[in-house]
């Protein structure tokens, strides 16, 4: 069986070991890919963007499935071209995508089918926006989001007024985000810890996959810009049975059924971004595909084959298919480049991978290229490790045990990944 992964970064890299261990063997491909995942899968050298090159591939090498993992194929419709063309793909069409790709189309479903979110209003005049922030009873902090993809960053929680009025005069004026902000959101500061729960869909049958949560500051305590993120344990600490069974019944089943009531048909993985608050779990956000680096501590406990998983999916049969879990705990630390999120330098050697592999860690390539058997960097999120145990503490120490044998020039990890 030959399978194609679209996009290459750690997610990429969890989905396709975890593809590797499959008893059917498939052959791997990936596009973009990159130097770790080179040593996984045959890397073909076309954008994760390029839609036309993926379909052309996937006729011209006869390949059984594709997976496209990333939001911006998605959100242009590869799954789309890719089912047009015969072959079969695992993700969202589209039109299923806007889940993610338009923050204004997945609040006003929220909205229109009562699932739990913070309260909000949709502008695209700057004036009309700061009025509306001037209301005496308007709360601060505000959360200006933009409404179209903005890798991760589209989204300015503004202390003040003054911060409130400069966010919505930047996106919607000053092209911040670009075309991605030509809208806004305004939306109610919800409080409470964060969670993450993946889940596989048909569109008919919603299955969670085990909780996790996500780490995306910059430096240690949650201070700095965000990123796409640092780190991520499984489970998460606070995602307790209780809650996954509210969850279940207030969010996971409702999003997907109203999103058939919308007639729309949603094959793939969703991605709740949850906030755990006083009043109860509510929707931060959706995305369309598995998190990065959310994946890399997720994929690593499933105890089922993938490609059964991603096959119930596409012939919408993931009723009959029982998903089991590891009971042991993962946690990733990413290891970045210095000064990302803003400003770095690439093409350093990166050393000490193996020992890392050795002491029992999995190393995933998000920013690396190889050349002559050695690794370099390519990007800012460089490296993902992961560490498994009996339990998060057991986790976490093994995960920056094998941190600790990798470096390169001006490296950068958080040291309290899963500590809060
Ligand atoms: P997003 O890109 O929508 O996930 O937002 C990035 C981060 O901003 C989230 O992980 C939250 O920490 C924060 N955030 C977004 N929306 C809200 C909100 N309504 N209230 C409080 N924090 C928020
Ligand atoms: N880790 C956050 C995301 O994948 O969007």
């Amino acid at each position: 069986m030959k399978i194609l992964v679209i996009g290459g970064g750690g997610r990429e890299h969890a989905i396709i070991k975890k593809l590797a261990e499959s008893d059917r063997k498939p052959e791997l491909f990936c596009a973009p890919g990159n130097g770790g995942i080179s040593r996984d899968a045959v890397c073909v050298p076309f954008k994760a963007t390029d839609c036309e090159a993926a379909v052309d591939f996937a006729v011209n090498n006869k390949i059984d499935m594709v997976v496209v993992a990333p939001d911006d194929p998605l959100s242009l419709g590869m799954v789309d071209m890719l089912e047009k063309a015969g072959i079969r793909a695992f993700g969202p069409v589209k039109d299923a995508a806007r889940l993610e790709s338009s923050k204004v189309f997945s609040k006003a479903l929220m909205k229109k089918y009562g699932i739990p979110t913070a309260a909000y209003e949709v502008f695209s005049d700057s004036e009309k926006a700061i009025s509306y922030l001037k209301r005496p009873e308007q709360r601060f902090p505000a959360v200006i989001k933009a409404d179209g993809l903005a890798l991760g960053k589209g989204v300015i929680i503004a202390a003040d007024l003054k911060e409130a009025c400069e966010a919505v005069r930047g996106m919607l004026e000053g092209g911040m985000f670009g075309k991605s902000g030509s809208r806004i959101v305004i939306e109610e500061f919800m409080t409470g810890p964060e969670a993450t729960v993946l889940a596989f869909t048909d569109g008919k049958t919603v299955k969670p996959m085990v909780s996790s949560q996500d780490h995306k500051r910059a430096y240690d305590g949650d201070k700095g810009p965000n990123t796409g993120g640092m780190g991520a344990i499984s489970p998460s600490r606070h995602y307790t049975d209780e809650i996954a069974d509210i969850c279940m019944n207030t969010i996971f089943k409702p999003t997907i059924d109203a999103l058939r009531a919308e007639g729309i048909k949603y094959k793939g993985v969703i991605y709740f971004g949850l906030m755990l608050t006083p009043e109860g779990p509510r929707v931060v956000e959706y995305n369309s595909r598995f998190g990065d680096p959310e994946a890399q501590c997720v994929l690593p406990r499933l105890d089922t084959d993938l490609i059964d998983i991603f096959e119930a999916v596409i012939d919408e049969r993931l009723d009959e298919i029982d998903i089991k879990w590891k009971p042991e705990a993962a946690c990733c630390v990413v290891i970045a480049s210095g000064g990302y999120p803003v400003k770095y330098t690439s093409g350093y050697e990166i050393t000490g991978i193996e020992n890392a592999e050795r002491c029992g860690t999995v190393v995933y390539h998000a920013g690396t290229k190889t050349e002559n058997g050695r690794f370099y960097t390519t990007g800012g999120r460089v490296l993902g490790v992961t560490g498994m145990g009996a339990c998060l503490e057991d986790a976490i120490k093994l995960a920056y045990k094998g941190v600790s044998e990798i470096s390169w020039t001006d490296s950068r990890y958080r040291s309290d990944i899963g500590l809060k």
